[in-house]
């Protein structure tokens, strides 16, 4: 009797708790859009996101976005963003016990992958704003995409460990890019790790960006992917990657229009575990004759070792047009254990390949 009557007060007191009434804690979906209007700190606890749809974040300027708990959505064949996050000068985190969970077990097909639509995770549209402590699991497609100026990204924890072939089996993740950047201006990501299964980092367009310790497992490496951008004065600093295809991976699309890539500087760079190229940089990605569409120039390496692994290994892969790469340095650049002759091809004045 006196259990009954205790549990009936809890219920009581659960119900009537100030948390509960707090109009800028939200749990369900449908009240997130009118909270983010009116709410200066917004947490975002429990939430499912419906089939199909993006949960579309409109922070008020000065705004703090907080996630709590276990933010999931429901499973279905899509394209779109599950989370898509506009705002400036605003302040987005994450508490202790917040997950972003992109349920990627349930979206993940390994070779059948082209067969199967799938979301992207988390795209931030920001200015002027910081964003800490998230942490990101089993991203169903790429993970984070970044269109965001003069914003510091920090602390970010992408953990799609479960999608490695050897843990998943045949439905294995494919295409879980780390961090992809576009459109992006005064720009930095630092202190985070991912652990993934496509590039860790893919810039796309962009300038004036610094990514720095950051540390890649299981990646495509640290990336440039131009397809008619224009993208310039951008850094990788202090990074690690560990058991990737690549750790420098550039690549200028060559049935793409016109840009050019320019003064990227790669420095303390360590890398360990790498199967196919410590260095690959393709004007002539995805396959193909190379061509100069997108020129390369102002490129430095300086300090990037590590260790290679498999019978697979290069050093480097260089595959330039003719005049399409120029002032290069390479300065303290020491791969071990590679197995393939270097590829070379018309490779800038000053570089040994
Ligand atoms: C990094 O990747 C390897 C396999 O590629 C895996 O064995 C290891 O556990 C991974 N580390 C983390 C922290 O996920
Ligand atoms: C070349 O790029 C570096 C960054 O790596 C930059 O500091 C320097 O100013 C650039 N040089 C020119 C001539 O633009
Ligand atoms: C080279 O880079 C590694 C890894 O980031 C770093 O630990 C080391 O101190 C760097 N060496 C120099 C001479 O800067």
């Amino acid at each position: 009797m006196s259990k009954l009557l205790l549990f009936v007060v809890l219920l009581g007191t659960t119900h009537s708790s100030p948390l509960e009434a707090d109009p800028c804690t939200v749990s369900t979906y449908s009240a997130i859009a009118a909270a983010a209007k009116s709410c200066n700190t917004l947490t975002l606890k429990d939430i499912v996101i419906p089939a199909k749809t993006t949960l579309f974040i409109e922070l008020k300027d000065g705004a703090k976005l907080i996630f709590d708990g276990h933010v999931t959505h429901k499973i279905a064949e899509w394209t779109g963003d599950l989370i898509r996050i506009t705002g400036k000068n605003v302040q987005i985190s994450g508490t202790a016990n917040h997950l972003l969970d992109g349920l990627g077990p349930k979206h993940w097909k390994g070779a059948n992958e082209q067969k199967i639509l799938r979301p992207k995770f988390l795209r931030l549209q920001l200015k002027d704003s910081t964003v800490k402590n998230l942490k990101l699991k089993n991203c169903p497609c790429n993970c984070v995409m970044i269109q965001s100026s003069n914003t510091v990204i920090s602390h970010i924890n992408i953990d799609n460990y479960d999608g490695y072939p050897g843990v998943a089996g045949a439905k294995y993740a494919k295409n879980t890019d780390g961090f992809d950047v576009g459109r992006s201006t005064n720009l930095r990501v630092e202190n985070s790790v991912v652990v993934n299964q496509d590039d860790c980092v893919a810039v796309n367009s962009g300038n004036n960006i610094i990514f720095d310790n950051l540390h890649c497992n299981g990646s495509h490496g640290l990336s440039f992917s131009l397809k008619d951008s224009d993208v310039y004065d951008v850094q990788f600093l202090n990074s690690k990657v560990t058991n990737s295809n690549n750790a420098i991976h550039i690549k200028t699309n060559n049935a793409g229009g016109s840009g050019r890539l320019r003064n990227i500087l790669y420095k303390n760079i360590q890398f360990l575990g790498i199967d196919r190229y410590a260095v690959s940089i393709q004007q002539n990605y995805p396959r193909g004759d190379a061509k100069a569409n997108i020129p390369i120039t102002n490129l430095t390496l300086e300090n990037v070792s590590g260790k290679m692994t498999g019978s697979k290994s290069m050093a480097l892969q260089i595959i330039c047009a003719h005049g399409g790469c120029k002032d290069w340095n390479f300065k303290n650049v020491k791969v071990n254990g590679a197995k393939q002759k270097n590829t070379c091809q018309e490779v800038p004045s000053g570089i040994k390949c």
